[in-house]
């Protein structure tokens, strides 16, 4: 574990939060968990016996063939619904076309010039089935690996659906990766074929998706096509119609293949384990992790947590703006809305384009009645002012939720006024990539939420704060927060990595789930998340792992050491500051500067490029030799050191690092 604590200047700031908003009568009444004590009382008994509540909730999903047993748990490993068999995407789209639903829009889509499109779910059953018939007629098969690597378009479910449909386990990797960021994942994943697009719009510009498969296909800027080795096909979408180049019988336009392919696709039963996905995220090595989630019990989390958190209709139109290249993206905006038969709101750009108001636009255009954003996002609009919401006529929300970081009080309080006009019940949602849906969150119909406070458990779910012993901590102390029990939707594993999975989730604190999030509980019971304890950074919600940004540093010629802490940003949330020791004689000047931030760039991806890099002498070291990143951190934030430095193994470097800093 880092030797970082929860910091306890979190701690104090959140005691002193006192509003308590009660969900209102009208929104009480017809929600599906209408009172705390119901809350309680459901709860309780889901504790209980989880397996009898999963159990039952399970049958809420269609399964081609019954499990004979609800658990199997050996720590670290989990098996849910064993010898059941289902199919993810059946579940979203075939099973709602008997009845009415068939015509009901599943996917309102928006591109970021203004382009729209609604597919309904015979529609988009139509398109999957038309995909699922394309891969296999590339030989794409149960267990082959699909790395999916699009912009925010519906052919982008389309793609997830059909991988879910023939169990091709997909691996989506977000838009802004570099290519040398998919070569590592395609290459872990050994995935078979890529799934990608032309380019995508963004901010009024393209990103050019197929050139930066191309870049990650070979291994350098030649003509060698061995970057990929395993990938034998290239499956590209013509969004934008730039240029790009083709491969002759490697690459192949999504729209020909689709032409091809019959629309006639039986789902067949797929086993409950199967690998449903694998999703990279960073954690404290260099290298990211696959995340695995299965199909039975994952889908049962994201059809579950959707009905209760976010409490859907059928008149509903839910927008989660998440990325599909990230876990929220995943889970709430295909498999939970979708396999609850709702209609989801999809917009391809940035809420910046043209202007600040983009998002108000579309929800007061397209009705949107509940609306799932990040904290970051949140701070940008604060940021950007009121006129933005205040143009627009947002009566239509009736729900709000937020996701990714902890949402500071006053964030929180503005969200609460200006977007949901003081009567939306805002749901703070705590979950992680891991656990793969939501795992803290306010019933909306139910708990009394406070700003700042994931509130409470779902049902069957048993988080606790504990000491660095494992002992749970009393009301309000600060802790490591873990989870006591298996649940159905949490990961299965790292891809080809069972040690490094039992060793980062359930070593610290034997046979239970580790979070890696420090966190506290009030008297009430009530949780309040104060962020990663271990090396691991929340920029603008997305998590980014230091050692990433400080291995791709090092790699960068003249870099001699490296080492990267987080500092407390208005909008981010956390920014990256870098520490980097050159090696004698190499230059450090502001242009080395913005060459590592380039090279970050094109090692990881813009988003983690640090917002300030300091050349230093030497970094402060313990005296084994660890960095101390705790004293680098106090520095980029005060800029001074005043907490403890016994176990510093050269005091004159903390001289050396202050007079940087007067120097910036
Ligand atoms: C980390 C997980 C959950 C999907 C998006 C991020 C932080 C997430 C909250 C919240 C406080 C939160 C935690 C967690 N986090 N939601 N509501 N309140 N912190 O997924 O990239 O796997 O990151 O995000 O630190 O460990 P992820």
């Amino acid at each position: 574990m880092a030797e970082q604590k929860p910091s306890s200047l979190h701690i104090e700031s959140r005691l002193s939060e006192k509003r308590l908003f009660k969900p209102s009568k009208i929104f009480s009444a017809a929600a599906r968990v209408g009172s705390a004590a119901a809350y309680d009382k459901l709860y309780k008994a889901s504790i209980k016996d989880p397996e009898v509540f999963f159990a039952k909730q399970a049958e809420e999903l269609y399964w081609h063939k019954k499990w004979r047993k609800v658990l199997e748990w050996k720590a670290p490993m989990a098996k849910w619904f064993i010898g059941g068999k289902l199919n993810a995407s059946y579940n979203c789209l075939d099973r709602h076309l008997d009845g009415w639903r068939k015509t009901k829009a599943a996917i309102i889509f928006e591109g970021e010039y203004g382009d729209e499109r609604t597919l309904t779910y015979q529609q988009l059953h139509h398109e999957v089935c038309k995909a699922a018939n394309m891969l296999t007629s590339l030989g794409i098969t149960m267990g082959d690996r699909v790395a999916i690597y699009m912009g925010m378009t519906p052919e982008l479910v389309v793609a997830v659906l059909a991988c879910a449909r023939i169990g091709a386990t997909h691996s989506v990797i977000f838009g802004g990766f570099s290519s040398e960021a998919i070569r590592d994942r395609v290459n872990d994943a050994e995935a078979k074929a890529i799934i990608t697009a032309d380019g995508t719009f963004r901010r009024g510009a393209v990103v050019e998706l197929k050139k930066n498969v191309d870049g990650a296909l070979r291994i350098t800027a030649s003509d060698t096509l061995t970057g990929c080795p395993t990938v034998e096909n290239v499956i590209v979408l013509k969004r934008t119609g730039i240029d790009v180049e083709m491969v002759e019988g490697r690459d192949h336009w999504w729209s020909e293949l689709m032409k091809e392919a019959s629309h006639n696709h039986k789902a067949p039963a797929i086993d409950s384990e199967h690998p449903l996905y694998i999703l990279y995220t960073s954690g404290t090595t260099g290298k990211p992790k696959g995340i695995v989630h299965t199909t039975g019990g994952y889908l049962l989390g994201a059809h579950l947590t959707t009905k209760y958190i976010f409490d859907l209709r059928d008149d509903d139109i839910f927008w989660c703006t998440a990325d599909v290249g990230w876990v929220t993206g995943h889970s709430y905006v295909i498999y939970g809305p979708l396999s609850n038969g709702a209609t989801i709101m999809m917009y391809e750009g940035a809420p910046n384009f043209p202007t600040f108001d983009r998002f108000w636009d579309i929800i007061e255009r397209r009705k949107v009645s509940v609306f799932y954003t990040a904290p970051t996002a949140i701070r940008a609009f604060i940021r950007a002012g009121d006129d933005h919401p205040n143009k627009h006529d947002l009566s239509s929300l009736r729900l709000l939720g937020s996701v990714g970081e902890p949402i500071n009080p006053e964030a929180w309080m503005w969200y609460h006024k200006i977007i949901g006009k003081g009567k939306c019940p805002i749901v703070d949602t705590w979950w992680q990539t891991e656990t793969g849906a939501i795992m803290i969150a306010p019933f909306p119909g139910a708990t009394p939420t406070k700003p700042g406070s994931a509130t409470k458990p779902f049902f069957g779910i048993e988080p606790q704060v504990v000491s660095k012993e494992g002992k749970p901590v009393g009301a309000n102390d600060g802790g490591y927060l873990i989870v006591k029990k298996p649940w159905p939707w949490m990961l299965r594993g790292i891809y080809k990595d069972p040690e490094r999975f039992e060793k980062q989730y359930f070593t610290e604190f034997p046979g239970l789930y580790f979070t890696g999030d420090g966190a506290r509980q009030d008297k009430d019971g009530y949780f309040w998340i104060m962020g990663r304890v271990d090396d691991v950074i929340n920029v603008s919600g997305h998590r980014i792992g230091t050692m990433e940004v400080e291995s791709a540093l090092v790699g960068f010629s003249g870099v001699a050491e490296a080492a990267v802490v987080g500092r407390p940003d208005d909008v981010k949330g956390s920014a990256l500051v870098a520490f980097v020791t050159m090696k004698s004689g190499a230059e450090s000047s502001d242009e080395i500067k913005s060459k590592l931030r380039n090279h970050i760039a094109s090692e990881i991806g813009s988003f983690a490029k640090p917002d300030d890099i300091h050349f230093t002498d030497a970094l402060p070291k313990t005296r084994s030799g660890k960095i101390m990143r705790r004293l680098l951190r106090e520095l980029a934030t005060t800029g001074n050191v005043k907490g403890d430095t016994t176990t510093l193994e050269d005091f004159s470097v903390l001289e050396k690092l202050r007079t940087v800093e007067d120097e910036e």
